[in-house]
């Protein structure tokens, strides 16, 4: 099996996943060129990761020259043109399955022929975005979690398409990033959203139903199962957009009750309050 080589890395996107995935391919010594659609959002986002840079150096987890390094390494741009020579590139662009096939295909017109095209989406059809390339053998899903520096896990999803080289290589660059990978078929949710937006909405349906307080509920599930944030302030650090669109895939896909979006959940997203990203959640974050 021939495992491709990568060198130079491009991300589709420079939100709050996007931001995570470049910084996190950054470190691990590969050139990565990150593309937005404004400037606007582009230095919004690459902010986002001088500032994460400038925390490691101040805790001592990076000095100034590795700083530095990594900043000449990291390549902003508007156009997907700047990632003709890249070896892998993982879209992270907003979870909408339109913008998604409209944009494989640009990726897949402007990428030499040998080059991976990876998803971070974490619920929608990866299977049905390698469909619109001329390359499905070369896409798969690529999850990661927030946030990206940090957490250890990524999930590789393998599409009916995908061939076992991609996976491969695709395994071996999430181990040189430093990261646990797991392998789950493409079914919305894939392993880690098919067990945790149940208990998301769960939590929220609790808290609609009066049974309990959101700050009795966060501290049951930090002290009662040690887990490290409660699932309030869970759901406004990965954001209430992020949860809706994932529970209306997995909902779609398997028409389990479970998945259902809880009305507040949906008040909540229309009303604009998606968690830390937008200052109001569950919590307030001014
Ligand atoms: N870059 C580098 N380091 C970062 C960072 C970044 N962007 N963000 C945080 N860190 C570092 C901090 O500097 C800190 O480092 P030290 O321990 O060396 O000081 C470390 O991460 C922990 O951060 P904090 O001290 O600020 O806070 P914490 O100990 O409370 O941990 C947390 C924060 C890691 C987020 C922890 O609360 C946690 O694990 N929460 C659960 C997160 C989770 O479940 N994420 C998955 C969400 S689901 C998802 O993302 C998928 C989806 O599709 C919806």
């Amino acid at each position: 099996m021939t495992i491709q080589k990568i060198n130079k890395v491009g991300v589709v996107g420079c939100g709050l996943m996007g931001a995570g995935i470049a910084q996190t391919c950054v470190q691990a010594g590969y050139e990565t060129v990150v593309r937005e659609v404004n400037r606007q959002l582009l230095d919004k986002g690459l902010s986002r990761i001088y500032d994460a840079w400038n925390t490691m150096i101040r805790k001592g987890k990076l000095t100034s020259e590795q700083v530095e390094e990594n900043r000449a390494r990291l390549h902003g741009t508007l156009e997907l043109v700047d990632f003709a020579d890249c070896d892998l590139v993982i879209e992270a662009v907003i979870e909408n399955m339109e913008e998604k096939i409209r944009l494989f295909p640009a990726l897949d017109a402007t990428l030499k022929t040998d080059a991976l095209i990876l998803s971070n989406t974490s619920s929608l059809n990866v299977t049905q975005m390698g469909a619109v390339t001329k390359r499905p053998s070369q896409v798969c899903g690529l999850h990661f979690f927030n946030p990206a520096p940090v957490m250890k896990l990524v999930e590789i999803v393998r599409t009916i398409s995908t061939t076992d080289e991609t996976i491969e290589t695709v395994r071996q660059f999430a181990l040189s990033l430093g990261k646990t990978p797991v392998l789950s078929k493409d079914r919305a949710g894939f392993i880690v959203n098919f067990l945790l937006i149940p208990y998301l909405l769960a939590a929220i349906r609790m808290l609609e139903n009066g049974m309990a307080s959101r700050d009795d509920i966060d501290t049951a599930m930090k002290l009662g199962c040690g887990y490290p944030m409660g699932p309030f302030t869970l759901l406004d650090y990965v954001g209430l957009d992020t949860t809706l669109w994932a529970a209306e895939a997995i909902y779609e896909e398997f028409k389990d009750p479970l998945y259902a979006p809880p009305p507040l959940l949906r008040r909540m997203v229309v009303s604009g309050q998606l968690g830390r990203k937008s200052g109001k959640g569950f919590y307030d974050h001014q």
